[in-house]
Order: structure tokens, then sequence, then C-alpha cells
């Protein structure tokens, strides 16, 4: 991955702006290795790929192999930081039409427990019905009203079918060493689990067993896309110079224009399997730095998708957005426009050029008219999509979410934030403990 690009920045922000903030990245960026700042008890991910051995990769994919053996559809239960990432690189590297090709070997994953639809938890149950099930259930707190739900339905169906011994081979518990009530249940019944480690955030953990056994067991080449995490690592290190440092780059350009009134981030990519990658962004940045009154807002979008949909907005609207835009500069497959005999559509201007060469001008041609239009524009090169660049993307927008935090001032480790709706839900439902606010909730309703 090349550095970011930020020159389409400069006509919002003064060069000086940026510069000042040259500094004050190198230290945010410092502080996220000496332990020094806001949050420090959840700085476990900075080192993280570096940490991951041969050997837990093997016993990551050794019970990969055994759900791949047993299921054709594995369920991966899971909410925020315990399922997106997952999700987003497999929207990223998997086949949008994989359901109708026959060729298919790899489990089916459906994902559960990121929602309390009704409705989809009893189309995904009728979806299970006559297919060898597994489940991956996933919670840090072990406590998560969502995926506790689907997965006491999840449980149930997998021990009706196949006994409590049957069970035990088929669930595999990620969740924390010691607490929650995922933990306790996992014990009880002898589930293999794994652990989330207590220094990393949910949103953070893509690289630990959370993300990467779901992953292995979708056939992800899992060993590549922590390489490619790796690598980010060493080029976002401790002491590696602003210039030098992708993420030091990134976030003090977004930052610089924070301070000037681009309150809202869009995060633009021109493939569509990247629309989950920004759902992950979205949590990622939304959480860890929407505190205090502050923060930019993360939204994503699709091109040229969404430019049938938002490009009136973005091109005219208030001008508080700015654009990240993930570039990916080749394609997978090659797809010509052929000549037309008659050319009643009159695109035999295009004849003999790919489809990804008019995705590519579409992105040029958007760029500069975005730009026109007061909306400064960051883009971040990646060669193709791949488990490789999707490792070294996650650590690259982690580390720069760290350094981003720290520049704003807030914890970009916490989520206070997050207890309000629980705090009602649970009075709603007349949960025990909850009795007093039950009594002063339903009042207001
Ligand atoms: O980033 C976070 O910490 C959160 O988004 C969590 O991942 C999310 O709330 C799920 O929590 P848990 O894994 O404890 O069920």
């Amino acid at each position: 991955m090349k550095n970011p690009d930020v020159s389409k920045t400069l006509g919002f922000v003064p060069e000086a702006d940026l510069d000042a903030l040259r500094a004050d990245a190198e230290y945010s960026n410092a502080l996220l290795h000496t332990g020094e700042g806001k949050g420090s008890d959840f700085l476990g991910w900075v080192n993280l790929p570096s940490s991951i051995t041969p050997g837990f990769l093997a016993e990551i994919k050794a019970t990969a192999a055994t759900l791949r053996s047993l299921a054709e559809v594995v369920v991966v239960i899971g909410i925020g930081g315990s399922y997106l990432g997952t999700k987003a690189v497999l929207e990223a590297l998997g086949d949008p039409f994989a359901v109708l090709k026959k060729e298919r070997r790899d489990p089916e994953i459906l994902f559960a427990g990121h929602t309390i639809s009704e409705d989809y938890m009893a189309s995904l149950m009728e979806a299970v019905e006559g297919r060898s099930l597994a489940a991956v259930v996933i919670s840090k707190s072990g406590t998560t009203t969502e995926p506790a739900i689907a997965f006491r339905i999840i449980k149930q169906e997998i021990e009706k079918r196949y006994g409590a011994d049957g069970a035990a081979k088929r669930i595999v518990a990620i969740t924390d060493a010691r607490r929650g009530a995922l933990k306790s249940v996992a014990d009880g019944a002898g589930y293999k689990t794994f652990v989330i480690p207590d220094d990393v955030g949910g949103r953070f953990s893509v690289l630990t067993p959370v993300g990467l056994l779901p992953l292995a067991v979708a056939g992800i080449d899992i060993d590549a896309f922590v390489a490619g995490a790796q690598k980010m690592e060493a080029a976002t290190a401790a002491g590696v110079p602003f210039a030098q440092n992708p993420a030091a780059i990134y976030a003090a350009a977004r930052y610089a224009l924070y301070q000037k009134g681009y309150k809202i981030e869009l995060l633009a990519a021109y493939e569509p399997g990247l629309q989950y990658f920004a759902e992950w962004w979205k949590q990622l940045y939304g959480e860890s730095e929407g505190k205090e009154g502050k923060g930019i807002f993360p939204a994503g979008v699709i091109f040229s998708t969404d430019l049938h949909s938002m490009g009136q907005y973005i091109q005219e609207g208030e001008r508080t957005l700015f654009e990240t835009v993930i570039s990916v500069a080749s394609s997978h497959h090659r797809v010509t426009i052929e000549r037309a005999a008659d050319d009643g559509d009159g695109l035999n201007f295009l004849a003999g050029r790919r489809i990804g060469e008019v995705n590519h001008m579409a992105e040029l041609g958007t760029m500069l008219a975005h730009v026109d239009g007061g909306v400064p524009n960051i883009r971040i090169e990646i060669p193709k999509i791949d488990e490789m660049a999707l490792g070294e993307l996650v650590y690259f927008f982690e580390k720069a979410c760290g350094i981003s935090g720290y520049l704003l001032g807030v914890n970009p480790f916490d989520q206070p934030g997050v207890e309000a709706y629980k705090r009602n839900m649970f009075a709603l439902l007349e949960k025990p403990g909850y009795e007093a606010a039950t009594a002063e909730i339903k009042k207001r309703l």
C-alpha cells in the first residue's frame, strides 16, 4: 500500500496546518507504543500482528478444518467488533454469485446475533434445515444480549440434532479468558474455546480468533491476511517518521480537515465488495471518536452506484464532507466491451476497452468533480483486493484510528455511550434488577 495521497486536501487546509500536526501525530503514535495515552489498558492490538505465531495459526486452521469437515453451514454469532471484521473480509474476497456456482466447496457462513430481527432469525433457521450445521459464537464480554439470544436458539437446534456430545464438537466459543456467561456455558458444555485478549477491544479484534477462525472456516488465506497486517505494523512502528508513516499522514490530514469544519468523512470505494469494509471502518472510527461532543461522523458510499443516489448531495449539499477513497489499482478479472455493428447505444467509442478502465475514469472524474464542488479528497491506493491488502488496510485503519483519537483528545478505546440503549431495553423488558428503572421508563412512553 502506498502512502495516502492527501494532495487534494490542500486547497481546503493550508499546508502549514498539516505540517503543524506532524509532531503531534508522531507523538500520538509514540503514545500507542509507550502506553502513556488514554485507554492504555486496550493497546494489545498495537503489536498483535507480529505476536501471532505459526503455532497459533495452525491451531486456528485445525479447528477450522474440523468445522469444515462437519458442516455445510457454519453460523457465526456476534455483533459489532465481534462480527463486522469477518463480514468485511468475507464480502471483499467472496464471489457475490457463489450461491449459483456448483463448484463451491467451502461451507456457507451465515451471520446471526448482529440483529434481533425475528424475521431474520426465522429465515435463518429455515435456511439451515436439512443442512449439516456448526456454530462459532463470539462475544468478548460474554453477556451481550443480541448474540446471547441467537446463540441460545442455534445451540438448542444443534443439541436437538446432534446431542450434547455432538454439539460440543460443532460449537466453538470465542470469549474472555475468565469472565462472562458465555465462558461459563462453554466450559460447562466442553466447547473448544479461543480467548479474546483482555487488552484488545472488540472493534480492534479482527486479527484475533474473532476474525481469524471464521475466516479460516470460510477458506480465506489467514496467513496472507496476517502477513499484510504485520507489514503495516512495521510501516507504522514507533519512531517511523511522519512522512513515511501512512497512518500518521491519514490521521493528521483528517484531523486538519475536522478543525476546518469538515465533520463528515465518506469512505468511498468503487468496488461493491468493499461495502462491508466501510461498515467495519464506520464502527472503528464512530465508536472510537464519537464522544465528549466531538468526532468526525463516518459514513460509507460505494461508487459509482451511490453517485446516482448520494451524488447530488456530495456535489452540492452542505460543505461539511470530505472523502477518503480506497482506490483499487487492478481487478482480478477482465471484461472487455465489444464493438457492436449498429452502435445503437453509442458505446463504440469504448470498444476494446475494459470495464475496469471505465470504472477508473469514473473514479478520477469523480475525485476532480467533488474537489471542484468543495469536497476534499484523500486517496488510499491498494494494488488489488486480496488477503494481504486487506490485512494491511485493517491494521492501517486501526493504527490511524488510535492516532486520530489522541489528536482529538479522546480515549479511543472505550464506548460508554453504547450502554444507554441497553439500560432502557432491559428496563422495558423488566429484567430482574431493573425494577425502579422499569417503573420510570414506562411513564415516559
Ligand atoms: O468495539 C466494541 O467493543 C463493541 O462494538 C463490541 O465489539 C460489541 O458491543 C460486541 O461486544 P461483545 O463482543 O462483548 O459481545
